[in-house]
């Protein structure tokens, strides 16, 4: 037994093509050339036994990502029988779109923990749609900040705010980026002989949080744009990565440099955004690499 990571969906919210988008990444997919994989929305899988796994976060693309990955697909039915998951648990790390839509794919009468701070455990609450998780099979936990717990057999987790926002549904005339609080967690996943760092969302890297990944083993980290402007330097929106909530790749107050002291044996960028360079082979994927970052992508699996 050892820990395994499986990264499900290796792209930030709209994957990689985005339905609607033209920018230089997703035409070429468009075009019908493909120069690089497609990727689906972000979600890591976890296992410490190969038979039960957690899912940290609930993609809208789960079901293609089950669909692709045999270690998440109903089992033996004579051992399993008809209904059958190896999905244990479900661990929310904010209440994002792309990280909450998948619950609702998991409707259907199947037993799984579904784990979230209490803010988030509230906002799921608050929105009727989620009763469709019936609670006879789907238990909710409740998880508090810095305080480890049993996530599935084999594997304890340990949950820690990183700055960031409130989901966009949540928005209101102000938004302040960078919350530290439940709202967004880093996710420390354990088998009592290694470690992982999961951090999907993280708006900045204050010292508290470079103390806890120095000498890490494995962080999966927040990887969604290069440069803080580059969606509206594509043309393909407003916004920075700063007012999503997202510290950028790049710059000296971007994550590599950030990171660049830490000691951290193998780096991954995660919740890439279909707009980020890094995607195809060129300069900034070149200087990802040569700063000891790998680029994830949809069926990266890592054993500790
Ligand atoms: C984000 O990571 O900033 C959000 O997933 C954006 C969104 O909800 O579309
Ligand atoms: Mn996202």
């Amino acid at each position: 037994m050892s820990l395994r990571v499986l990264v499900a969906g290796a792209a930030a919210g709209g994957g990689l093509p985005q339905w609607n988008c033209n920018g230089s990444n997703s035409a070429a997919f468009w075009r019908g050339s493909q120069p690089f994989q497609a990727a689906t929305q972000s979600c890591l899988a976890v296992s410490s036994n190969g038979s039960d796994w957690a899912l940290l976060n609930a993609s809208p693309d789960i079901r293609q990502q089950i669909m692709a990955l045999p270690q998440l697909q109903p089992r033996d039915p004579s051992r399993y029988g008809l209904r059958d998951t190896p999905i244990r648990a479900v661990l929310l790390t904010n209440g994002d779109i792309d990280h909450v839509a998948g619950l609702l794919t998991l409707r259907e009468k199947q037993a799984f923990d579904l784990v979230t701070t209490p803010v988030i455990a509230d906002v799921l609450a608050q929105n009727p749609i989620f009763d469709a998780l019936d609670p006879q099979f789907v238990t909710r936990r409740t998880i508090a900040l810095d305080q480890p717990f049993a996530l599935i057999d084999g594997v304890t987790a340990e949950l820690f705010a990183v700055p960031g926002k409130v989901p966009l549904y949540l928005e209101g005339d102000t938004v302040d980026t960078e919350v530290v609080g439940e709202q967004t967690v880093g996710v420390e996943l354990s088998d009592g002989a290694s470690s992982v760092f999961y951090i999907p969302g993280c708006a900045a890297i204050p010292d508290t949080l470079a103390q806890r990944l120095t000498g890490a083993k494995l962080v999966l980290f927040d990887g969604t744009l290069w440069t803080d402007d580059e969606m509206i330097q594509q043309g393909v929106g407003q916004k920075t990565g700063k007012r999503m909530g997202h510290i950028s790749m790049s710059g000296a107050d971007g994550s590599i440099a950030a990171f660049e002291n830490l000691s951290v044996t193998r780096k991954v960028f995660v919740h890439i955004n279909n707009t980020n360079p890094v995607w195809r082979n060129g300069p900034e994927r070149a200087e990802a690499e040569a700063a000891g970052w790998e680029i994830a992508y949809d069926g990266m699996e890592i054993r500790l």
